[in-house]
C-alpha cells in the first residue's frame, strides 16, 4: 500500500465526525451531579486492536479487523504501518478495516511516529521475522513511567536476533531467520508477550514463552493468529506453546469490547449513584474490578448482552486495591478507582505495582477536594462527602478521565484541559457520557 492509500484514510478520519471537531488543546466541560441513566454501548478495545493491527505484518494477504475503535492511536498505527508498505483500506460503513503487507517496502519505524505511541515497538518482532532485518525507534518515555522495552530485545536475541543500540534506535538483524527457544519472562509484559507471540508465529520450530501475560487482549491477539494459520497452544494460560510456520494467511477478525473502558464507565455510574446498561461488555474481562465494586457496594449484572451497573442511594465503602497482571486489577482502572474512593465513607489504600510513576491524577483530584497521601506506590484515599468542581489539566489517558469521573460526581464546574490524551483512548466519550444525562461538552482553546 502506497503512503496516499493511508492519506485517504487521514483524510477520512479528519472529516469524520468523531475526530473532525476535535484540537490537541480542546477543554471538557462538566457540570457535576447529574445522575447518569440509560445505555452506553462500549467500543473495540484499543489495546486488543493496536497488536491486532501489526499482525497484518506478518502475511502478504489480506487481514481484516472489524469493530475497530476510531481513536488517534490507530490512526497513527495505521499511519506507521503505511509507511511499512501495508496498504489501508477503511471501509467506514461496516465499520472495518483491511490490511494487506503484500511487500514490506520499509523496514524502519522512525521516531517521529514510535514517539506518539510506545504500541510501535510492537512492530519490531513482526517485521523481524518476516524480513529478516528491522530498525524500531527507541519509544522514550512517557507519563507514566521509564517504560523501558529490555524484554522484548531479549527475547528476540534468544529467538536468535542480533540487536544494536544506535542513536535512540534499535537495529535487530536475523538473516538466516529467527528460531525456536526457551523464554522466560522474569515479570509479566503484555507488550513483550506479544511481541514475541507474534515472531515466534514464523520463527523456525518451537518456542515456549513462560510467564507470559493472560489479558484478554493476548487472547484476543492468539486467536487471530490461530485464523492466519498459526500453531499456538496455551492460549489464556501463562505458558504458550507456539510450533512455528512458514507463512500466515490473512483472515477476518471481530476485536474484543474494551473491558477498559467499560470499567471506567461502570465507576462512572458508581460515582454518581446512577444506573446505566453498559451494551456489549463482558463480566469475564473485568472480574476483579467487579468484585471491588461490589464489595464498594455497586451492583453489576450481566443483562441484555451487556453489564447492567446500578449504584446504590447511599455513599460507596472504601476498599482497598492493588494492581497487578491479569486477571488481577488493571494498572488502567487505577485512576479512575482512585477519583470513586474520593468520595466513598471510608479510606482506601490503592497501591500500584505495575507502573512506578502512576499518580499524576493525585494532585489534580485533590484540587477539586480529594484528600489523598502518597506514601511511595501506595495512595492513602479517605473520602469525603463532596468533590468540587475546578479547573484540571489530563496528565496521561486513564489520569485524564479519572478527572471526568470527578467532574461528574463534583458540584459545580469542572474543566479538563489537554483532552488529547483522552482522545487517545475513548471513542466520543463526551456524546456516550451525554446521552445518558451528563452535562458535558468539548470546548475550543
Ligand atoms: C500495556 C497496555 C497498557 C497497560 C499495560 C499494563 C497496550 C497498548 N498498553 O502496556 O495500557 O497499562 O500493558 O497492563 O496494550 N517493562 C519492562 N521492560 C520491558 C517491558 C515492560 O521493564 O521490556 C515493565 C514496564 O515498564 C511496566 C511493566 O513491565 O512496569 C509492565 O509493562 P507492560 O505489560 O509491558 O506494558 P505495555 O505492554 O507497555
Amino acid at each position: 500500500m502506497t503512503p496516499r492509500d493511508f492519506d485517504t484514510i487521514a483524510e477520512e478520519s479528519a472529516s469524520s465526525a468523531s475526530i473532525k471537531a476535535k484540537s490537541g488543546m480542546d477543554r471538557i466541560s462538566i457540570k457535576g451531579g447529574r445522575k447518569l441513566q440509560g445505555v452506553i454501548p462500549i467500543s473495540g478495545a484499543k489495546n486488543a486492536a493496536l497488536p491486532l493491527m501489526v499482525a497484518s505484518l506478518l502475511t502478504k494477504e489480506t487481514l481484516t479487523l472489524t469493530n475497530l475503535p476510531e481513536l488517534a492511536d490507530i490512526v497513527t498505527l495505521a499511519e506507521l504501518l503505511a509507511q511499512h508498505g501495508v496498504s489501508v483500506d477503511w471501509d467506514r460503513a461496516n465499520g472495518a478495516i483491511a490490511f494487506k503487507a503484500g511487500k514490506i517496502n520499509n523496514t524502519t519505524a522512525p521516531y517521529d511516529l514510535v514517539r506518539k505511541m510506545r504500541a510501535s515497538i510492537l512492530v519490531l518482532g513482526p517485521i523481524l521475522a518476516r524480513k529478516g532485518l528491522a530498525t524500531v525507534s527507541l519509544p522514550g518515555g512517557c507519563a507514566i513511567g521509564t517504560r523501558p522495552v529490555d524484554l522484548h530485545l531479549k527475547a528476540l536475541e534468544q529467538l536468535g536476533a542480533e540487536i544494536k543500540l544506535d542513536k535512540g534506535y534499535v537495529h535487530a538483524k536475523a538473516p538466516d531467520g529467527l528460531h525456536g527457544a526457551e523464554i522466560t519472562f522474569p515479570f509479566v509484559s503484555v507488550g513483550a508477550t506479544e511481541n514475541i507471540m507474534m515472531a515466534a508465529a514464523l520463527a523456525d520450530g518451537e518456542s515456549k514463552l513462560i510467564n507470559a501475560a493472560r489479558e484478554p487482549e493476548i487472547i484476543d491477539l492468539a486467536n487471530c493468529l490461530t485464523t492466519m494459520g498459526a500453531k499456538i497452544h496455551g492460549i489464556g494460560s501463562d505458558t504458550l506453546i507456539i510450533r512455528g510456520v512458514k507463512a500466515l494467511g490473512g483472515g477476518s477478525h471481530r476485536v474484543i469490547p474494551d473491558r477498559i473502558e467499560a470499567g471506567t464507565y461502570a465507576m462512572a455510574v458508581a460515582a454518581t449513584g446512577g444506573n446505566v446498561l453498559l451494551k456489549g461488555a463482558r463480566m469475564d474481562h473485568i472480574g476483579s474490578l467487579v468484585e471491588k465494586l461490589n464489595e464498594a457496594g455497586v451492583k453489576l449484572s450481566e443483562a441484555d448482552g451487556g453489564i447492567q451497573v446500578s449504584s446504590p442511594n447511599g455513599r460507596l465503602v472504601g476498599v482497598d486495591v492493588m494492581t497487578e497482571p491479569f486477571p488481577g486489577f488493571p494498572t488502567d482502572l487505577q485512576a479512575q478507582f482512585m477519583a470513586l474512593m474520593s468520595l466513598a465513607d471510608g479510606a482506601s489504600m490503592i497501591t500500584e505495582s505495575i507502573f512506578e510513576n502512576r499518580f499524576m491524577h493525585v494532585p489534580e483530584l485533590s484540587r477539586m477536594g480529594a484528600n489523598i497521601n502518597l506514601h511511595g506506590g501506595s495512595a492513602m484515599v479517605r473520602g469525603t462527602t463532596s468533590l468540587t468542581g475546578a479547573p484540571v489539566m489530563a496528565t496521561d489517558l486513564r489520569a485524564s478521565v479519572s478527572l471526568v469521573i470527578a467532574g461528574l460526581a463534583a458540584e459545580g464546574e469542572t474543566i479538563v484541559s489537554r483532552v488529547y490524551h483522552l482522545d487517545r483512548g475513548y471513542e466520543r466519550v463526551e456524546e456516550k457520557l451525554a446521552e445518558c444525562g451528563a452535562e458535558i461538552k468539548r470546548i475550543g482553546e
